[in-house]
C-alpha cells in the first residue's frame, strides 16, 4: 500500500518514520512519501496563500500548487515492485482531505481504507484550501473530508499522523501479533478491557483473582464484562449504536449490573 502526504510543513511528517509504521516502511511492507507543497509554486516568494474573496479572517490555500502537486502525485511510478502505482488501479486513488468540517474518522473507516492500493493526504493550514481543488480533485480522486474530531487543529498534518497509524497498522506484516488487532477498542464495538503484568501485588494492589484462575471461559467472561461496564460509564452512545444481536443474556446481565438502561 503506498501514502502520499502533500503539506507545507514535510518535517511534521517525520514520526512516521518511526516505530512500526516507520519499520514497515523499510522493509517495503509500504510505500510513504512526503511532498511539499511549496516545490509546486512557481513565484520567488513560494507563495501558497492569499486572502478570502468576500473578506473575513485569515488566509486561503490558493488553487494552482494544489493541482501541480496533485497531479504529480497521480503521476507517480511505483518504486517499490508489487505495490501499485496511484494512477493506474482500477478505480481513481482516494484523497483524503483533512478538516474539521468532514466526516468523523472511525476504526470501520480505517479498516476499509486499509484496503485501499494507495492513499493520497492533503494537509491544509490556514482557512483552508480553496473549494474549486476539490471540485476538480473530485474528477481524478475519490475525495473524503475526513476529521479527527469535533475540535480544531491548526492544519492538517496532525490528523494525518493519526489516520495513517490507524490505517497502516492494519496493513498485514505491520504488526508483529495479528492477534492483538483482534482484541482491541473499537473493533468489535466496545471498548477494550483493563490489561495487567507481574508483580501480581504492586503498591498493595492486587491483580483481579479471575486473571489467576487459569480458566479460560471464566477469563473469557470476566473480560468481557469488562468491556460492557468500561463502555457504558465512559461511552455508552456505543452501546446504542451496537447490533443488539450481538449481545448474549450474560452481556445483557453485564450491562443490567454496570446500571446501563437500554
Ligand atoms: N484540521 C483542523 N482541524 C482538524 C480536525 N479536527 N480533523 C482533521 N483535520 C483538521
Amino acid at each position: 500500500m503506498r501514502f502520499d502526504v502533500i503539506s507545507i510543513f514535510p518535517d511534521y511528517l517525520a514520526p512516521l518514520e518511526l516505530s512500526l509504521i516507520g519499520k514497515a516502511h523499510q522493509e517495503g511492507l509500504l510505500e510513504l512519501a512526503v511532498h511539499d507543497l511549496r516545490d509546486f509554486t512557481t513565484d520567488r516568494h513560494r507563495t501558497v496563500d492569499d486572502t478570502p474573496y468576500g473578506g473575513g479572517a485569515g488566509m486561503v490555500m490558493k488553487p494552482e500548487p494544489w493541482a501541480q502537486a496533485l497531479e504529480t502525485v497521480l503521476n507517480l511510478p511505483a518504486r517499490t515492485p508489487g505495490i501499485a502505482e496511484a494512477g493506474n488501479a482500477a478505480e481513481p486513488p482516494v484523497l483524503i482531505v483533512p478538516s474539521p468540517a468532514g466526516e468523523v474518522f472511525h476504526q470501520s473507516i480505517a479498516q476499509e481504507l486499509s484496503q485501499e492500493p494507495s492513499l493520497v493526504f492533503a494537509c491544509g493550514r490556514y482557512e483552508g484550501i480553496d473549494e474549486r481543488v476539490l471540485d476538480w480533485a473530485s474528477e481524478r480522486f475519490r475525495v473524503r473530508p475526513l476529521s479527527l474530531g469535533d475540535y480544531v487543529l491548526n492544519g492538517g498534518e496532525v490528523a494525518v499522523l493519526a489516520m495513517v497509524e490507524a490505517i497502516a497498522r492494519l496493513i498485514p506484516g505491520v504488526v508483529g501479533n495479528p492477534a492483538s488487532l483482534v482484541e482491541e477498542s473499537h473493533q468489535d464495538g466496545l471498548l477494550e478491557y483493563p490489561v495487567y503484568t507481574k508483580p501480581a501485588v504492586w503498591r498493595g494492589r492486587e491483580i483481579p483473582e479471575t486473571l489467576l484462575s487459569g480458566h479460560h471461559t471464566r477469563i473469557a467472561r470476566f473480560r468481557r464484562d469488562e468491556q460492557l461496564r468500561r463502555t457504558a460509564e465512559r461511552r455508552p452512545e456505543l452501546l446504542a449504536v451496537m447490533d443488539q444481536e450481538a449481545l448474549d443474556r450474560a452481556d445483557l446481565e453485564a450491562l443490567r449490573e454496570a446500571g446501563y438502561e437500554q
